[in-house]
């Protein structure tokens, strides 16, 4: 609100046509000075991750997304060899998609259905939303990211009688991620129910080996496209995750990988005033006090940009959200992210950050371009739809400021396969500098595998339960009794949680009598 300091600290590189104001967040002036040593850290640990060094120390891997825009840069010419390759595969296949070379049953693909969930699904899915035109695009994109049946309907009911049409990838880096694998079989059922080989429709994207790996080549999917232990879930959206879709859907790829790899140009420059990565890591840590005391929202006033907030979501907290530092001290640390965008948002919870708890800053993404059409219609004299959409976020952005709540902008001319790329490497380079800064490991997920493994045992429990009911068809059991009597007597409760999902789905053969003690309900099996 500042003249003066927004002059000061305002950010502007002509190259990537990216601003970056920080003036409204309230460091001190020596604020800079104080942090450059630990800055510095942070550029110097960046410069050995990027060289190959094991920067992933629990499971020993290099961390290498910044060679999938500039292969020179990997650490010897194998890594950059597949990267090339992989690239020109991905371009060479959608090619002959496209000219219906690669083609289904009954002609041309039309559809894309992408099977992935986290790094394997929110990167295309934020690519697709951003820059996807339904009137131009080559297929129409649609998505499982879950293993919810339900979920798994709607998608299919939307492909209803095009299945001959469509192309699926199942995008998984493991090639073991359950929700991957069901997603996988319910579209494959679909397939075979409509008379269709999935083998000719299906691609894999993952790890070479890998348990999906070995179904594609077992039953001889149409294509296979590689993903390498040292590129992570969350950044890689530019490598065959994230470049396959959105190259089969008609999105410039290589405008993606550079604006990527000009990013990374300019971000990897170790002067702090000059480097837009580093301007931002240094504030988050200045906004959290480096703990994650307080959370970030993320508003772009852009329609196009609504899946940012949620991709960002998990770069940022499965990269940052940590039990350990380093050293191995508990230091949970984090930060969380949400947001949609704006104006959308001013009529949700913009209310409580103006004027509830103030535990968070904001990050507005501004975007100069209004649309791609000449002429704007104007509604009222001399004002247009975009003119209100800057009025808003000026609005609230002061209205913010007035009452001590603090906020970044970055501003960009427009959403393109170009900015988009920019805005990816940007992020991940903040998440890689912030990571150090706090001093922990950005590039593991302890915390996703316990889910994964506790999960696990639920399923084990319930085949337990069913069988013990099915030995004895007609006997009714209490949630309590049928643990013991499966032998998990401690399981009582996942048991009844179990139980009650099994009675509410006919298709299981489990029936409830309920109790006024909801949790004495018996179950009974009916063969
Ligand atoms: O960032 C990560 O590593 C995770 O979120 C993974 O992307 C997610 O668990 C999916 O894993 P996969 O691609 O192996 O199926």
């Amino acid at each position: 609100m500042n003249w003066t300091r927004f002059k000061t600290h305002f950010f502007h590189h002509d190259g990537l046509g990216l601003s970056l104001d920080i003036s409204r967040m309230p460091f001190p002036d020596d604020f800079f000075t104080t942090a450059e040593p630990m800055m510095q850290e942070a550029f110097a640990a960046m410069a050995k991750l990027e060289a190959g060094a094991i920067a992933n120390p629990d499971e020993k891997r290099m961390v290498g997304h910044y060679w999938l825009r500039a292969p020179q840069l990997a650490p010897n010419a194998a890594l950059a060899g597949e990267i090339t390759t992989t690239l020109a595969a991905i371009k060479d296949f959608t090619t002959k998609v496209h000219q219906g070379v690669i083609a289904g049953p009954k002609g041309k693909f039309k559809n894309l259905l992408v099977i992935g969930i986290g790094g394997s699904a929110l990167g295309p899915q934020l690519v697709n939303h951003a820059l996807g035109n339904p009137r131009k695009d080559k297929l129409a994109v649609a998505f499982f990211d879950n293993t919810d049946p339900d979920g798994i309907d709607y998608v299919l009911a939307g492909l209803r009688g095009q299945l001959a049409k469509t192309l699926v990838l199942v995008i998984s880096k493991s090639g073991g991620t359950a929700e991957t694998r069901n997603g996988m079989l319910e579209a494959m059922a679909a397939f075979k129910a409509a008379g269709l080989e999935p083998a000719k429709h299906f691609v894999a994207v993952t790890g070479v080996g890998s348990k999906l790996d070995q179904v594609a080549v077992q039953e001889g999917w149409l294509a296979r496209f590689a993903m390498w232990d040292w590129v992570g879930g969350r950044t890689s959206e530019l490598s065959a995750v994230g470049l396959l879709p959105a190259a089969l859907q008609g999105i410039d790829i290589q405008a993606m990988l550079d604006g990527a790899a000009a990013m990374d140009e300019v971000t990897r420059y170790p002067v702090t005033a000059k480097n837009p990565a580093a301007l931002l890591a240094l504030m988050w840590h200045f906004a959290t006090d480096g703990r994650g005391a307080k959370d970030m929202v993320v508003l772009p006033y852009k329609d196009r940009l609504l899946l940012f907030s949620r991709y960002l979501q998990q770069l940022v907290m499965e990269s940052i959200g940590k039990e350990f530092d380093l050293n191995g001290h508990v230091v949970n640390q984090g930060l969380a992210v949400y947001g949609n965008k704006g104006s959308t948002d001013q009529h949700a919870y913009v209310q409580q950050l103006r004027e509830g708890v103030n535990n968070f800053f904001v990050t507005f993404i501004e975007v100069l371009k209004d649309r791609d059409a000449r002429t704007s219609l104007e509604v009222e004299p001399g004002i247009t739809s975009g003119d209100y959409l800057q009025g808003f976020f000026l609005g609230t952005r002061d209205a913010l400021s007035e009452k001590n709540r603090h906020s970044l902008t970055i501003t960009l001319p427009d959403v393109s396969p170009r900015t988009l790329g920019m805005l990816i490497a940007l992020y991940e380079r903040v998440t890689g500098l912030y990571a150090t800064l706090v001093n922990i490991n950005a590039y593991h997920q302890p915390g996703v595998e316990a889910g994964k493994k506790a999960a696990g045992a639920v399923i084990t429990l319930k085949q337990q339960l069913v069988a013990a009911l099915k030995a004895s068809p007609g006997v009714a059991y209490t949630a309590e009794k049928l643990a013991a009597t499966a032998g998990a007597p401690d399981k009582a409760e996942i048991a009844f949680k179990i139980l009650e999902h099994l009675a509410a789905n006919k298709s299981s053969g489990v029936r409830k009598r309920a109790k006024s003690v909801a949790v004495d309900s018996t179950y009974r099996y009916n063969d």
